[in-house]
């Protein structure tokens, strides 16, 4: 009976993804459906991850939200969505007869219930990392959790934010496009799993940004509205791209990876430049990165790195774990830390390398002093998980935040 279970907490986590062919444009923005597929590398959650706890009483009044330990509002339209997605998958299993609970032999929660969402990330969200795809991710994988709802969950994480729907999954995920009007078929699939390249990894270069760029969700109306080569990139380039990429990641062909990696990441800029009024998500520094990647690969003849901007000035680098030393040293060495000298490098520990001459003279040309933050190394890493330790509920027992917050 529901007297024996007045409060149900679930808590799981769920990883950021960098996108290596970038989604940019919807076709339909209530139902977010892209005008292109997509493909990205879903990182580590011991180094980037959303931790989500739902809980759920039929002593609630008000469904509520906690963003990082703030109250928040619940009426996001695209917060909403989810929610009404998962509960009507709920009771559409629930209908079919099959819903006993995977938690206990206990009978399925009521979904007229109220619930309470504390999310929060083991990152800072204003250094600018994608945070609303892990978010969204966290949110659906939980609640499917809590309701025992499973199947297509990726469609439900989609309509919070696009690209959420590719950290449904780990390792190489694509979203494919589809092209039915109620989006059944636009989905995310995985192309391999974290386990499939394991020398590959990301460095994530957080740059000292001043502004507030223009968001994902206006920034791509208004390409979709105004920009020719956006049109051309969708209807032609991706296709073509995609299968390409696919290809690169399944030979593990970094060359190729990489460099498709870049010229993807430029031509998704310039369709923001091509867009009316124009668009700069790049800046000083992420400039600067750039010909430092250029000058590095061509002092050894070959694409041993690689670059990705988002909708923001911060790089994501693509490297193999052989180079990660020497890479690491020559942005250290290209852009000095002012201050925080011991808090620059975070992630996976790094040895320190020694640089031979020729490399620093070909590739470390003019320092920007303080120009980047900090850098953070991560790798491939898997999909939303469970947590079981009922110690890390972000919610007590009253249904209210845990007031000693673990961020
Ligand atoms: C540049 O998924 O944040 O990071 O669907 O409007 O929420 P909405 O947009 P969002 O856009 C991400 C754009 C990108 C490229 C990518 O991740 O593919």
């Amino acid at each position: 009976m529901a007297e024996e279970r007045p409060l149900t907490r679930v808590t799981c986590t769920a990883p950021v993804n960098i996108a290596v062919i970038k989604y940019w444009g919807k076709r339909d923005e209530e139902l977010v459906l892209p005008i292109n597929s997509s493909l990205s590398v879903t990182l580590h959650q011991d180094q980037l991850k959303t931790t989500t706890t739902v809980a759920i009483s039929r002593d609630f009044k008000e469904d509520r939200l906690w963003l990082n330990g703030k109250e928040d509002d619940i009426g996001h339209p695209r917060l909403q969505s989810c929610l009404r997605e998962i509960r009507r998958l709920a009771r559409k299993r629930r209908s079919a007869g099959n819903g006993s609970s995977t938690n206990d032999n206990a009978p399925p929660l009521s979904l007229a219930y109220k619930v309470h969402i504390a999310s929060e990330n083991n990152f800072p969200t204003a250094a600018g990392l994608a945070s609303s795809a892990a978010g969204y991710a966290c949110l659906v994988y939980t609640l499917a959790k809590l309701y025992d709802v499973d199947g297509e969950l990726s469609e439900v994480a989609r309509q919070g934010s696009g690209s959420a729907c590719r950290s449904m999954f780990g390792g190489f995920v694509q979203w494919i496009m589809g092209e039915q009007a109620d989006g059944k078929d636009s989905i995310a699939q995985q192309v391999a799993p974290e386990t499939h390249w394991p020398e590959l990894r990301v460095l994530i270069l957080v740059v000292s940004a001043e502004k507030k760029p223009v968001g994902s969700t206006a920034g791509m109306q208004t390409a979709v509205k105004t920009s020719p080569l956006l049109k051309h990139r969708a209807e032609v380039v991706v296709p073509e791209r995609m299968a390409q990429m696919i290809e690169h990641i399944q030979k593990r062909n970094f060359e190729a990876f990489g460099e498709l990696t870049m010229k993807d990441s430029s031509q998704f800029h310039a369709t923001c430049l091509d867009t009316f009024p124009p668009i700069f998500y790049l800046n000083d520094t992420s400039k600067q990165v750039i010909a430092l990647v250029h000058r590095f690969n061509a002092h050894y003849g070959k694409t041993k790195v690689a670059y990705t901007f988002d909708a923001g000035p911060n790089a994501v680098l693509f490297t193999l774990e052989d180079t990660v030393e020497e890479l690491v040293e020559v942005v250290k060495r290209s852009f000095p830390p002012k201050n925080n000298g011991d808090q620059f490098l975070k992630g996976l520990p790094v040895k320190g390398a020694t640089l031979p001459e020729e490399v620093l003279s070909a590739v470390v040309t003019d320092p920007v002093p303080g120009a980047i933050r900090y850098l953070l190394l991560t790798k491939a890493g898997p999909g939303p998980m469970l947590v079981e330790d009922a110690n890390c509920h972000l919610l007590g027992a009253d249904g209210l935040p845990q007031s000693s917050s673990s961020s």
